[in-house]
Formats: structure tokens, C-alpha cells, sequence
């Protein structure tokens, strides 16, 4: 019998060495026993893999191989080492193998590549930063701490790379850890010690979980698949479930006794459109924001108008150095009249402040403003605005740009993208890359948080805010490398 000690935590180069040599030597699966280093038992006789490797011949095994055993690798089943030894041995004479999916090592092998593929879907998920209070080198600096299950820190950390390249992090877990300093991607298969830290992004997470948190449709256990128990002691948001749960029953019961709410009747809009005029019909001397807004408040020039309450125009400063455009207002936004006040508000507000963004600086607009919608029951439900729609309200926004003169404008979502450059363009094409507008103005481009909010999944959810807030951060750095006017 064989005794090969790993002594690297498992690595699969590691592993792949001793196992070529152990094949060279011809030593038969059921003759090797592998171990970690530290595990105990009878190491007299135990070879390291290092001194196996001296003895190493060349094998060929085909990629998909490779790939499934990096991958199974990770798993933290004590038996990994030795299955994937004997699919190897095997693999020499049985070139078919891994097709053979009844083949109880296959089988297994599939079963740990399946585990480790959704730790690692969970860990992209779940894994929540929080900001360390250390500027290092004008860059923000993030901490987290994960529980995976298996090995999984260095083969997701790429995930972690690309999407929160511009803040430096470190995610500590028990099974190793990977840290990001804008230059170097470092891992490391050792047990990290869990850092120490709280900042206001638990609470921002806790306020987006309450949004979204939808009594009408709670399936306890759907939920509790996509966001098991386990991880829940490391998400802020978790705190607020039981409660949440407990008193769905009650606030479907309010949400429905709740009166539909009725706009204010037609006549009341039409005569917005006198307001600020003279008897005459001409405008009073007003500021040319004010003046706009009024006009915009009689605007005819697409159907939209007859069944929206009323205009929902811009809101901000009168000179801002970033405007944001949204789509059209929502429910909510129609019946105040106010821009991004409603859930996607509430996303849009947490994401702003979480990236160092004042709102009250900044200029809140919509594509399109009025509401469109169509009536289910007692309910108005959002219809995305066509072209022509679109291009009819384009002549409020581009007035807009005009007087408040930003540097840098935000598109939120694709209707606010065709509204600005005149032309569809698909979002994950033309995200977080500036494009350069008339005037020096910078165009950034991001997703629509209503759009985060109708998606299905958790997971993706709770990925597309880190991305939204990613995002955000970005047009914030944009704004600290402008140079002052
Ligand atoms: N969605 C938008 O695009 N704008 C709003 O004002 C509200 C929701």
C-alpha cells in the first residue's frame, strides 16, 4: 500500500502530479491511500507528492477530464482524491468513460462537480462586502467573510476580479481566501480568520431586502432553497425573514382593503397648462427650468397624456453636474408627480448614496414623462414606452441637458439610452464604458432598477444590485477625475 500525503490543502496540481506518478509506477488505485498533510494516521513510508513527482511520466488525458477533476477537486469529500485517481487509471483502458453516466464513479464525479458548482453560484450570490474604514492609494477598501462549503475560494475569486475590479477586497473564508488590490489577484488554500466589520451597507441591504420582499408571493421553502439557512448568519438582510414571514398574512390582507387610488380628473390637467401663462397664453417671466416644467405640465404631444395623471417632470438642482435618466414614471411617480420616488426609487436612492452621490445634487429624469400603463382590475401596470413615444418626448429631455448642463449623463435602462443617442443598442453592449456627448459631456450607461426588481431569481437579483451599485461607483469615480469648471 501506498501512502501519498498532500501536503498543499488539496491543490489540483498537486494532486495531478502524484498522480501521474503513481500511474508511471503503475500502482493500481485500490493500492494508494491519500491523505492531507496533518491528517494523522500511519505516515511512516507516506510519500509526499513532491517525491513522487521526480518519478512523473507523461499521460495523456483528454480536457474535459481536466476540467472535471479541477473542478471535483474543490469538493471537500474526503474520497475526492482517490476517485478521481481511479477514473484516471481507468480512463487508460476505458477511453469512453465519463460518457458512461450509470457508471457509479462517473455518477459521483458528476454529483461533486454538481455541489461545487452551486457553492460557488452561491458564493457569487451571497458573499456581502462591507467598506473598511482605510483609504489605501485613493481606493476603497471591502472585507467579507463566506462560509462555503467546499474549496471554492480560488476558483470563483475570477468572478469577484472582474465584477469589483475598481475597490480593493479580501474575502476570508475557513476554506482559504482571495484578496484584490487592483493589480494582483492572490488566493490562498488556508484557513482565513474572519475579519471584523459593519458598515451602513448592512442596513442598505436590510432596506432592499424589505422592498422587495413581496408578501403576496411568499413560498417559504422556494425561498429557503435558493437562500438555505446556512448562509444566512453572514447576510445582513437575513435578520429581517422571520419577521417578514410572520406578518406576510397580515399585509396581503392590508394590500387588499387598500382603496385603488384615483387620479385627478382631466380637466385639472389641462389646466396645468395654463398655469405660469398670462392671460394671453404667454409665459410669465419665469426661470428657464421653471418655465420648461410648466410648459411640459400641458404637454400634448403624444397619447400618453390622456390617461397619466399628470406630467412627471425633472427634479434637482438647476445647474448639476450629473443628471440621471430613467424611462417613464411608475405608478407611484405618477399620482406625485415626482421622479424615482416609488420602489425603483428606493433601489435607485440606496445605490446612489452607497456610491458617495448626493441625490439632492444631482438632476432626476425620465425619457418619457408620462405614465404608461394598461388596467388589470383595480391595478395600472407599467408598459414600456415605444420608439415613438420615446421620440416624442425626447425634445423635453434634450431642453433638459440644455439648461442644466451636466457633465456626465446616466442612462438607466435602454429606453433612456434610445432617448439620449437615438438609436437601440442591447445594455450589457455599451455598460460602464464612457461615451463621449455633445458638448464634453460623458454618457455612462446602466441597467434600470425596476428591472432588477422584476427578476425571478434571488440570485441574479441580489447579483445585478451588486452591479447596479458597481456601476454607480463607477459614474462617482468619473465624477472625482473630472477636472473642477
Ligand atoms: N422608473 C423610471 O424610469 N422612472 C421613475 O421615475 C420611476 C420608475
Amino acid at each position: 500500500m501506498r501512502t501519498v500525503t498532500l501536503e498543499g490543502r488539496g491543490a489540483f496540481d498537486e494532486w495531478r502530479d502524484a498522480a501521474r506518478a503513481l500511474l508511471g509506477d503503475g500502482v493500481a488505485p485500490e493500492q494508494v491511500r491519500w491523505q492531507l498533510a496533518g491528517q494523522g494516521g500511519d505516515l511512516f513510508g507516506a510519500a509526499t507528492a513532491s517525491d513522487l513527482t521526480a518519478r512523473s511520466c507523461e499521460i495523456s488525458v483528454s480536457k474535459s477530464f481536466v476540467e472535471a477533476a479541477e473542478a471535483a477537486i474543490c469538493h471537500s469529500d474526503s474520497e475526492r482524491f482517490s476517485l478521481l485517481y481511479r477514473i484516471l487509471w481507468r480512463l487508460q483502458h476505458e477511453r469512453s468513460l465519463l460518457q458512461v453516466t450509470s457508471d457509479a464513479d462517473v455518477a459521483q464525479l458528476t454529483r461533486l462537480i454538481k455541489n461545487v458548482r452551486r457553492d460557488s453560484h452561491k458564493m457569487k450570490a451571497f458573499v456581502r462586502f462591507r467598506e473598511v474604514d482605510a483609504v489605501q492609494a485613493g481606493r476603497r477598501r471591502f472585507v467579507a467573510w463566506f462560509e462555503p462549503e467546499h474549496f471554492i475560494v480560488s476558483r470563483t475569486a475570477g468572478f469577484f476580479q472582474r465584477r469589483f475590479t475598481d475597490m480593493d477586497w479580501l474575502i476570508a473564508t475557513p476554506k482559504g481566501s482571495a484578496a484584490w488590490n487592483g493589480q494582483a489577484l492572490k488566493t490562498s488554500r488556508e484557513p482565513a480568520a474572519r475579519p471584523e466589520a459593519e458598515d451602513e451597507t448592512d442596513e442598505l441591504w436590510r432596506t432592499y431586502f424589505a422592498n422587495i420582499f413581496n408578501p403576496a408571493r411568499v413560498k417559504i421553502r422556494a425561498m429557503q432553497s435558493e437562500m438555505p439557512k446556512k448562509y444566512w448568519k453572514n447576510m445582513p438582510e437575513a435578520s429581517l425573514i422571520p419577521d417578514l414571514i410572520a406578518g406576510a398574512e397580515r399585509r396581503v390582507a392590508e394590500m387588499a382593503a387598500r382603496e385603488a387610488r384615483q387620479p385627478p380628473a382631466f380637466h385639472e390637467r389641462l389646466q396645468a397648462q395654463w398655469r405660469g401663462r398670462e392671460e394671453d397664453g404667454s409665459s410669465v417671466d419665469l426661470p428657464p427650468l421653471e418655465r420648461l416644467r410648466q410648459e411640459a405640465a400641458g404637454c400634448t404631444r403624444c397619447p400618453l397624456h390622456c390617461h397619466a395623471t399628470q406630467t412627471v417632470f425633472g427634479e434637482g438642482p438647476v445647474v448639476a453636474e450629473i443628471m440621471f435618466v430613467g424611462e417613464q414614471p411608475g405608478d407611484t411617480e405618477d399620482l406625485a408627480g415626482r421622479p424615482f420616488i416609488g420602489p425603483a426609487g428606493q433601489v435607485f436612492d440606496e445605490a446612489v448614496a452607497a456610491a458617495g452621490i448626493d441625490r439632492s445634487q444631482v438632476y432626476v429624469t425620465n425619457a418619457v414623462k408620462h405614465f404608461k400603463y394598461e388596467r388589470r382590475g383595480k391595478r395600472r401596470i407599467h408598459m414600456r414606452p415605444d420608439a415613438g413615444e420615446v421620440a416624442h418626448c425626447r425634445w423635453w429631455v434634450s431642453k433638459e441637458i440644455e439648461i442644466i448642463r451636466p457633465r456626465i449623463v446616466v442612462a438607466l435602462g435602454a429606453t433612456a439610452y434610445l432617448s439620449l443617442r437615438g438609436e437601440s443598442r442591447p445594455i450589457a453592449e455599451v455598460r460602464g464604458m464612457p461615451i463621449p456627448l455633445q458638448d464634453n459631456r460623458m454618457l455612462l450607461v446602466t441597467t434600470h432598477p425596476s428591472a432588477i426588481l422584476r427578476m425571478p431569481d434571488p440570485d441574479l437579483k441580489a447579483r445585478s444590485l451588486e452591479a447596479f451599485r458597481s456601476d454607480l461607483l463607477g459614474v462617482r469615480r468619473l465624477f472625482d477625475t473630472l477636472p473642477a469648471l
